[in-house]
C-alpha cells in the first residue's frame, strides 16, 4: 500500500487547491460573521465537477476514486470549512447512497441534478431525542396505497434549508428496532415538508444547520431508497463514507491553522528574535505536523480501501476519531502560538478553532467512534 498521489490525484487536488484558496478563503472570514451560505462556491464546485465525484460518468458525475475525492475535501475545507461540509455531506452520504442503494430510475433522476450541483443533497437521520442513538428515531412513514406518509421531525440537518433533496430516514415498523427503519428521497417543495429555524451555531456558520418537519408529507412509494427495512443499514454505510470526509474536514482545517501558526511564528518578535526561535514553539510545531501527517495517513489508508472494495468501516472511524480530535488539539495550539491576536478575529485562528469543534460531534461522537472501534475489535474479532 502506498500512499503517493496518482497524477489524475495530484492534478484534482492541485485544482481545488487553487479554486479554494482563490476563490473561497478570501470570503470565508465575512461569511463567517453573516452567516451567507456560500451558494456561489457551491456552484464553482458543480462546474467542475466536484458535486459528484464518485458518481459515475453515466449519470453525470466525475466517476474520480475516494483518495481523490477527500484529497479535494481537504483542500475546500483548508480554505472554507463550511462550504466543504455540505460538499461532505451532499457526495458522501446523499450522492454515494443513491449509487448504492438507489433503483435505475432513481439514479437517472436525481444524480445527474445533484452531480452538477444544480442540486443540493441533505440527510436527515439525527431527532431531537435520537442523535447517538438512530434506533430510537420516532419519525413514521406509513404505506398508504401507492404512497408513503410521513410525520415526525428531524433535527441538525445540514444544509437542510438550502437542499433541494433530501434522504430521510423513517420507522415503517415500529417492532422492529433499527431493522424496522426505512429511507427515503424527499425533494425539497414536497406539500408537507417546512423547515424549522435555523441553529445559531459556534462554528462552520455559512452552512446551514435546519430542522425539518413533516407533516403528513405523501411521498409516492417509488422514492423510498431500498427496501423496507433498509434505512439503517444505507444510513451506517452512508455514515462509513462520511466519516473518512470528516477526517478530511479535520485534516484541511488543521493544515490551515497550522500554515497560518507557522507563518505567525516567523514573522513575531519577542526578545529581540522572531518567536520560531523558541524551542518551546518550536516543539509544539513538530507535534502539530506530526499530528496531521499521521491524520493524512490515516485519511487516505481509509480511503485507499474504500476504493479496493475493502470492509473499511473500522479504518473509516479510527480516522474520523483520530483525525477530529487531532484538529481540536491544533486549533488551540494555532491560537496559543497567536498569544493575545489568536483570541481575536483580526486573524483567522479562532475561526478555525470555533469550526473544528463539531467534528468530534457530527456523523458520529467521538464516543460513538469508540463504540464502533471497539465493538468490531471485540464482537467482529477483527484483527489489525
Ligand atoms: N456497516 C454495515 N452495517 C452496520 C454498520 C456499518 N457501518 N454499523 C452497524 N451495522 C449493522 C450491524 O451489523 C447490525 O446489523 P444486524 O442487526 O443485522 O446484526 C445493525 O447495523 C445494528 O448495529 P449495532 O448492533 O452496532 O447497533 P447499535 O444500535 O448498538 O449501535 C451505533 C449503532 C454504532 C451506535 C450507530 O447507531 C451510530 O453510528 N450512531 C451514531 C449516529 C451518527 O453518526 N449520527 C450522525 C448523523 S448525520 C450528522 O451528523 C449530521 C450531518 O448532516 C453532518
Amino acid at each position: 500500500m502506498s500512499f503517493k498521489l496518482t497524477e489524475e490525484q495530484l492534478m484534482i487536488q492541485s485544482m481545488v487547491r487553487d479554486l479554494a484558496r482563490n476563490e473561497f478563503a478570501p470570503k470565508a472570514m465575512e461569511r463567517d460573521k453573516t452567516k451567507e451560505f456560500p451558494a456561489d462556491n457551491l456552484k464553482m464546485l458543480g462546474e467542475l465537477g466536484l458535486m459528484g465525484m464518485m458518481v459515475p460518468p453515466e449519470y453525470g458525475g466525475s466517476g474520480a476514486d475516494s483518495v481523490s475525492y477527500v484529497v479535494a475535501l481537504a483542500e475546500v475545507a483548508y480554505a472554507c470549512a463550511s462550504t466543504a461540509v455540505v460538499m461532505s455531506v451532499h457526495n458522501s452520504i446523499v450522492c454515494e447512497s443513491i449509487l448504492r442503494s438507489g433503483t435505475e430510475d432513481q439514479k437517472k433522476k436525481y444524480l445527474p441534478r445533484l452531480a452538477s450541483g444544480e442540486v443540493l443533497g441533505a440527510f436527515a437521520l439525527t431527532e431531537p431525542n435520537a442523535g447517538s442513538d438512530p434506533s430510537r428515531q420516532t419519525t413514521k412513514a406509513v404505506f398508504e396505497g401507492d404512497s408513503y406518509v410521513i410525520n415526525g421531525t428531524k433535527r441538525f440537518t445540514t444544509t437542510g434549508k438550502n437542499a433541494g433533496l433530501v434522504i430521510v430516514t423513517a420507522k415503517t415498523d415500529e417492532t422492529a428496532g433499527h431493522k424496522g427503519i426505512s429511507a427515503f428521497i424527499i425533494e425539497r417543495d414536497t406539500p408537507g415538508l417546512t423547515v424549522g429555524p435555523l441553529e445559531d451555531k459556534m462554528g462552520l456558520r455559512a452552512s446551514d444547520t435546519a430542522d425539518l418537519i413533516f407533516e403528513d408529507c405523501r411521498i409516492p412509494a417509488e422514492n423510498r431508497l431500498g427496501n423496507e427495512g433498509d434505512g439503517f443499514l444505507i444510513a451506517m454505510t452512508g455514515l462509513d463514507g462520511g466519516r473518512i470526509g470528516i477526517a478530511a474536514q479535520s485534516l484541511g482545517v488543521a493544515k490551515a491553522a497550522f500554515d497560518a501558526a507557522v507563518q505567525y511564528a516567523r514573522e513575531r518578535e519577542q526578545f529581540g528574535r522572531t518567536i520560531s526561535k523558541f524551542q518551546g514553539l518550536r516543539w509544539m510545531i513538530a507535534d502539530m505536523a506530526t499530528e496531521i501527517e499521521a491524520a493524512r495517513l490515516m485519511m487516505l489508508s481509509a480511503a485507499e480501501m474504500k476504493d479496493n472494495g475493502e470492509n473499511y468501516t473500522l479504518q473509516a472511524s479510527m480516522a474520523k476519531l483520530f483525525a477530529s480530535e487531532m484538529v481540536n488539539r491544533i486549533t488551540a495550539k494555532a491560537i496559543q502560538i497567536h498569544g493575545g491576536y489568536g483570541f481575536t478575529k483580526e486573524y483567522p485562528v479562532e475561526r478555525y478553532y470555533r469550526d473544528a469543534r463539531v467534528f468530534t460531534i457530527y456523523e458520529g461522537t467521538s464516543e460513538i467512534q469508540r463504540v464502533v472501534i471497539s465493538n468490531l475489535i471485540f464482537r467482529d474479532k477483527r484483527k489489525l
